[in-house]
């Protein structure tokens, strides 16, 4: 990976900086690294709704950034918020990500802003997956 991990988080910090929070004024920002010769970014920030079930995630933010211009490997995503040091990702968040990337690493920043990196297995062991479905799927056409 060319880009260093310090590099994505300074992405998702970026990012951090256009959230709409005005609810939980609790800015979140993610970096999301394309796995191709490319090495794009995509970025996103939380996007907060007066109808508070409607808030968007920053990672789901970035993977909407992302598969909308055709990306959809991922190698790594930073997340970072500036009121919570490892900022970890939400439940929701790792299941979108996990559709897409069951391998990806993600990188959090220590309180000392030095990345963390962990990979998705680590938050989610046994993932829902895609190959899951499939597997399911396959068993039941044959009954
Ligand atoms: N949030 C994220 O953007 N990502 C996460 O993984 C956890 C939570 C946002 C949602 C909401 O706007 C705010 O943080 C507080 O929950």
């Amino acid at each position: 990976m060319s880009i260093t991990h310090k590099e994505l988080l300074s992405k998702a910090i970026e990012a951090s900086h256009f959230s709409y929070s005005p609810y939980s004024c609790f800015p979140v920002g993610a970096a999301l690294l394309i796995d191709d010769e490319s090495e794009r970014v995509f970025s996103g920030c939380n996007i907060e709704n007066s109808s508070y079930s409607l808030c968007l995630c920053a990672e789901r933010a970035a993977v909407s950034q992302a598969v909308s211009m055709g990306y959809k490997k991922f190698k790594a995503i930073a997340i970072i918020s500036k009121n919570l040091k490892p900022c970890n990702p939400c439940g929701a968040c790792l299941q979108v990500l996990c559709e897409f990337a069951p391998n990806i690493d993600i990188i959090l920043e220590n309180s000392d802003g030095e990345p963390i990196v962990k990979n998705i297995k680590e938050f989610l062991p046994n993932m829902f997956t895609p190959e899951l479905l499939k597997k399911s799927s396959s068993l039941f056409n044959k009954d």
